[in-house]
């Protein structure tokens, strides 16, 4: 045990880099929340329902086999191969070697971070966001910048400019997440190629999380825009991806990134400290969801679409809220009365009105004035939380 010092003081604090992580917010009102019997909850950014069942048959044979052990740093080979057989499918030629596989989407970001940025360095990212890819790099000791997102009439869009102009020579490190969370925006091929270009001419790193690339409601089924349709192999962009959004597997805690050959030696002493390997029946299973889920992530996408649209239209109907169908992830980000002070909103909301949402300003400044629903669910599911938000309104 440590010794108090000589003053008489014993301190037992973490890192000033941690004690200033800001804690969730989602958590906050949920926290809010206890006690209230019957909460329909739309905060957190899963689907309602259980992993198909063919990829829990396969890990269960798994475990079954007594795959039990550790693996590979960066994954077992038929994992790493069926992750290259997918990759190249959406995106173009892609190999095992530059895949490795991570204990989820989040540990994923968490490395390719490591990787690339520390003490000091100066990282950009595009917000509203997700809080852990804006807190992952301060835990680092790097200084996030962030730049805003901008609704208007077509939307979530970004001001190329302003992003441009905060990509200096100085910039180590720039974080997009596209479909993005909780936006829904999808950033275009266009402006994936001008960032590119800019980051190639600054060298500046890129690590693009398209965790919901699959979630994208384009008219054609495609995969949302990836850097890894543009990316030369061997340049400064690093590719997160998981298997929570698409198939399912939340809690699972499976993922992989896509990177230059140069860094995969660094990224499996990485995982080595980290975690060492992704469970191996799980990645089995993973095997599993690449290989015959295909249909199951189309139905899905289908599903989510019609949530999406008949959310959008129930929503619309009420007073005071606005609400625009976003083109990809799972989450409508609409703005309502009382949502300029989303927090306590959302608090009176799951205290008053049992609905569970979270609040906007959990994703950033940008995101005050907004709340976020996630529609992963059906639409009987949707109504009931909606017909509670009318009540509320109606009680104002
Ligand atoms: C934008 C974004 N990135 C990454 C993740 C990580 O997903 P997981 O850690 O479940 O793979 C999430 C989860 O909600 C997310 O919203």
């Amino acid at each position: 045990m440590n010794q108090p010092a000589a003053s008489g003081l014993l301190t037992a604090d973490a890192r000033d880099n941690v004690r200033a992580l800001r804690s969730s917010q989602i958590r906050e009102v949920a926290n809010a929340g206890l006690g209230v019997p019957d909460v329909l909850a739309f905060w957190f950014g899963e689907s309602d329902r259980v992993t198909p069942q063919f990829i829990r048959d396969a890990a269960a044979a798994a475990l079954g086999q007594g795959a039990t052990f550790y693996s590979h740093n960066l994954g077992i080979a038929p994992l790493r191969e069926a992750l290259a057989g997918y990759v190249t499918r959406l995106h173009g030629p892609t190999t095992a070697d530059q895949v490795a596989v991570t204990s989820s989407g989040v540990s994923a970001l968490m490395l390719a971070t490591q990787l690339v940025a520390g003490a000091g360095d100066q990282v950009v990212a595009v917000t509203p966001l997700w809080p852990n890819l804006v807190e992952i790099p301060k835990i680092l000791g790097a200084d996030v910048q962030t730049v805003g997102l901008r609704f208007g009439a077509q939307g979530w869009s970004l001001d190329m400019d302003q992003l441009l102009a905060a990509l200096t020579p100085g910039t180590r490190l720039l974080l997009l997440n596209s479909p993005n969370n909780p936006t829904g925006w999808v950033m275009s091929r266009d402006d994936q190629r001008t960032v590119l270009d800019h980051c190639r001419r600054l060298g500046i790193w890129i690590i693009a999380d398209e965790v919901y690339e699959r979630l994208s409601y384009a008219d054609d089924g495609a995969a949302a825009p990836s850097f890894l349709d543009i990316a030369e192999r061997n340049e400064r962009v690093i590719c997160v991806n998981s298997f929570s959004k698409a198939w399912l597997m939340t809690g699972w805690r499976l993922g992989w990134i896509v990177a230059p050959d140069a860094l995969m030696g660094d990224l499996g002493k990485l995982i080595e400290y980290n975690t060492s390997c992704a469970p191996v029946f799980v990645q089995q299973a993973g095997i599993a969801a690449l290989t015959q889920g295909e249909s199951f992530v189309q139905q899905l996408v289908g599903d989510l679409r019609a949530s999406r649209d008949h959310l959008v239209q129930a929503l619309s109907a009420l007073p005071g809220v606005q609400a625009k169908a976003p083109p990809g992830a799972m989450y409508l980000f609409f703005s309502m009365p009382g949502a300029e002070h989303s927090l306590a909103l959302c608090k009176a909301l799951v205290r008053e009105a049992g609905l569970g949402l979270a609040p906007g300003s959990a994703f950033g400044p940008e995101g005050e004035g907004f709340v976020r629903w996630c529609y992963a669910c059906d639409t009987a599911r949707l109504d009931a939380g909606v017909a509670r938000l009318q009540r509320y309104l109606a009680s104002r």
